[in-house]
C-alpha cells in the first residue's frame, strides 16, 4: 500500500515516477537552451490545457500527432523519471512542463534566454480539482474527505508543496522579458485573446482558419474524448478506478464544495499569505 510521498528538500512529490537523484540533477545539472519553452504550473492549474494549446500553435492547429502519442511524451515533465532523460537527449527546441517550485528549478534558467509561461488558477478551484485527482490516485496519501484535503492544502502538505509559496516564488520573475503570466480564468473567458497573447510571446502568427483549429482541438469537449490526452490510458496501478483528467473544466466549482466556514478560513489564509501584491494580480479576488 502506498503510504506517503517522495520527499525532497521538504517538498512532497508523488511516490511514483519521481526520484531524489533526478530532482537533484534537474536543479544542478540541467542546462536550458535559449529556444526552450517551459510551461510552469502548480498542479491542477490547467497545465495540460496550456500544453496542448501551445503544441497546437506550433503545429498551426494540426492535431494528428495528438491522437497517437500520449501527452506526457509530447510535452515531458522535466522533473519526472521519464521526462528528464527524454529532455536531455532531445535535439532542437524543447517544450516541457514543470510543477517545480522556483527554488528547485534548474539554476541555469536564471542565466538563460529560454521562455517560460506561468499559468495561475484560483487556488480554491485547484484545491477541489486536486482533491478529486489525488484521492483517486495511488501516488501518495489519499485524503478521506475534502475537509482533510482542505487542511493539508492550506498547510502545503500536498504534492509540490504550498500553492501560496509556489505562486509567490514564481511571480518574482514576472518582470522578466522571457516570462509570461497567464490565468486559467482568462483562458476560459477569452480563449482566443489568450492564444493571441501566447502567439505574440512566442513570435508566432496564426491565420484565422488556423486559429479556429487551435480553438477547436484545445477545447474541453475535444480534449476530454482523446485517450492520449485525458489520462485514461494510465494503468490501474496508478488509478485503480480509472480517471478522466478533464473533470469539469469550469471556474468557481469550489462554491459547490466549500462550506461557509471553509470559504472564510480560505480567504483569511489567502489574504495573509498573498499580502503585498498589486491590485489585479489575482483577478478572481
Ligand atoms: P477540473 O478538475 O476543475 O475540471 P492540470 O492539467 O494542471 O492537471 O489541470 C487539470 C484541470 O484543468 C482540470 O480541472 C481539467 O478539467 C482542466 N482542463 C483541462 N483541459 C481543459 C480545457 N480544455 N478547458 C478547460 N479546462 C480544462
Amino acid at each position: 500500500m502506498m503510504s506517503d510521498y517522495t520527499w525532497f528538500e521538504g517538498i512532497a512529490f508523488p511516490a511514483v515516477g519521481f526520484g531524489k537523484e533526478i530532482l537533484e540533477d534537474v536543479r544542478n545539472k540541467f542546462v536550458l537552451k535559449e529556444d526552450d519553452l517551459i510551461i510552469l504550473t502548480y498542479p491542477k492549474s490547467g497545465t495540460n490545457w496550456l500544453a496542448e494549446t501551445v503544441r497546437l500553435i506550433q503545429t498551426k492547429g494540426d492535431p494528428t500527432w495528438f491522437q497517437s502519442v500520449p501527452i506526457w511524451q509530447r510535452t515531458p515533465w522535466l522533473e519526472t523519471d521519464i521526462g528528464y532523460p527524454k529532455l536531455i537527449n532531445k535535439e532542437g527546441p524543447r517544450l516541457m512542463n514543470s510543477h517545480l517550485p522556483i527554488h528547485l528549478f534548474p539554476k541555469s534558467l536564471f542565466s538563460s534566454k529560454a521562455k517560460a509561461i506561468y499559468l495561475i488558477r484560483n487556488p480554491r478551484d485547484i484545491l477541489v480539482s486536486g482533491y478529486f485527482f489525488w484521492s483517486k490516485a495511488k501516488l501518495g496519501k489519499n485524503p478521506e474527505s475534502l475537509g482533510t484535503y482542505f487542511e493539508w492544502f492550506l498547510k502545503g502538505n500536498v504534492p509540490f508543496g504550498s500553492w501560496f509559496e509556489h505562486v509567490r516564488g514564481w511571480l518574482s520573475m514576472r518582470e522578466w522579458d522571457n516570462f509570461l503570466v497567464l490565468y486559467y480564468e482568462d483562458m476560459k473567458k477569452d480563449t482566443k485573446g489568450t492564444i493571441k497573447k501566447i502567439c505574440e510571446f512566442l513570435g508566432k502568427k496564426l491565420e484565422p482558419d488556423e486559429m479556429d483549429l487551435v480553438l477547436k482541438h484545445s477545447s474541453f469537449q475535444v480534449m476530454k474524448e482523446i485517450n492520449m490526452i485525458n489520462f485514461s490510458i494510465i494503468g490501474k496501478d496508478v488509478f485503480p478506478n480509472g480517471l478522466n483528467l478533464m473533470r469539469k473544466g469550469t471556474t468557481g466549482d469550489w462554491k459547490k464544495h466549500f462550506t461557509v466556514a471553509q470559504a472564510e478560513a480560505f480567504d483569511k489564509v489567502f489574504q495573509e499569505k498573498m499580502a503585498g501584491f498589486p491590485p489585479g494580480m489575482f483577478p478572481w479576488e
